[in-house]
């Protein structure tokens, strides 16, 4: 496991060159483009992407099924922030450590931005180039939509509205959070399972139950971050949720037994991985590094 880091920052390079390949200009340059790879290729952790490569070590996966897995993993992603960042959800000027999309192309392309860019990750797990079984494929697109939907990120983040000026109780904050931040990680983490035409269910239920746990955690983190980090650490502005008096796990039961939250799911979610033995070395090591992740 000594050479994590230098797995790492190959993943890392390969990310960001499959990003840049598959979001590249046209000949018909319109500032929607610029706006696009302004949002998607401007410095994100990748985590998701990690993630799928990290599983993608486990089981076997046609490369051009994790390329657009990838690719349509960041582009939901990314269309999430710059909605997120807008000034009728949490009216945010910094993301990523610069200004976010909508302060830097106005909000009438923000929008746009999140609109093509949620299309576009369509497009990339429908390409008919994947070489896989086209019933799984077919599988993974529905996944994806659901995850993202009225029964995934877009209730999370209708519930984070809601919520806000609001006390919830514990169960409420945990079902936001699956919603809005862990649904979009359990379909990164089980679509790529399902990319694989040759995995089987155990594998599948064992990556599901380890992603759920990691969506947790991560957004559990995030609350922290928000309360602990720095700008600079963030790149985007700190203090923010306390301030909106958002409903968050640091808001409801303060930062210590909010970290001490994230480590029991950071826990499960280590079990869950421990049956693939050394292959899931790389995927473990991932949610360490989550974990770690301080101000
Ligand atoms: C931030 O996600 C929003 C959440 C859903 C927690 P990330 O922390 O993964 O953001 P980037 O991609 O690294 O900027
Ligand atoms: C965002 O949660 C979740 C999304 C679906 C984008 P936050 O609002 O806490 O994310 P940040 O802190 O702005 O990145
Ligand atoms: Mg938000
Ligand atoms: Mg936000
Ligand atoms: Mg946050």
């Amino acid at each position: 496991m000594n050479n994590f880091h230098e797995w790492l920052s190959q993943k890392q390079v390969f990310i960001e060159s499959v990003l840049e390949k598959n979001l590249q200009r046209t000949h018909h340059e319109i500032l929607l483009i610029e706006a696009i790879r302004y949002s998607v290729l401007n410095g994100g952790k990748r985590i998701r992407s990690l993630l799928v490569l990290a599983i993608a070590e486990i089981v076997e996966v046609p490369l051009k099924a994790i390329e657009n897995i990838i690719c349509a993993i960041e582009c939901i992603h990314a269309y999430s922030l710059v909605h997120d960042d807008m000034p009728c959800m949490d009216n945010d000027d910094l993301r990523r450590g610069k200004l976010s999309c909508h302060k830097k192309y106005g909000e009438s392309t923000a929008l746009l931005v999140g609109d093509s860019l949620q299309s576009m990750a369509f497009s990339f797990l429908s390409s008919p180039f994947l070489q896989i079984n086209p019933e799984n494929q077919l599988k993974m697109i529905y996944i994806f939509s659901n995850a993202i939907g009225i029964e995934g990120m877009a209730k999370g983040q209708a519930l984070d509205i809601e919520n806000t000026n609001k006390k919830i109780s514990f169960d409420d904050l945990k079902v936001m959070h699956q919603y809005k931040t862990g649904a979009l990680i359990n379909a990164a983490c089980i679509t790529t399972v399902l990319a694989s035409n040759n995995h089987d269910k155990n594998t599948l239920d064992k990556i599901d139950t380890y992603s759920k746990s990691v969506g947790l955690m991560y957004q559990i983190k995030d609350d922290i971050l928000d309360k602990e980090a720095s700008l600079k650490t963030l790149g985007k502005t700190p203090g923010k949720d306390e301030k909106d008096n958002k409903s968050t796990f640091v808001t409801l039961l303060g930062t210590s037994k909010s970290k001490e939250l994230a480590s029991a799911y950071y826990q499960e979610a280590l079990i869950a991985i421990k049956p693939f033995g050394d292959k899931a070395n790389y995927l473990g090591a991932i949610t360490e590094l989550i974990m770690s992740q301080t101000s």
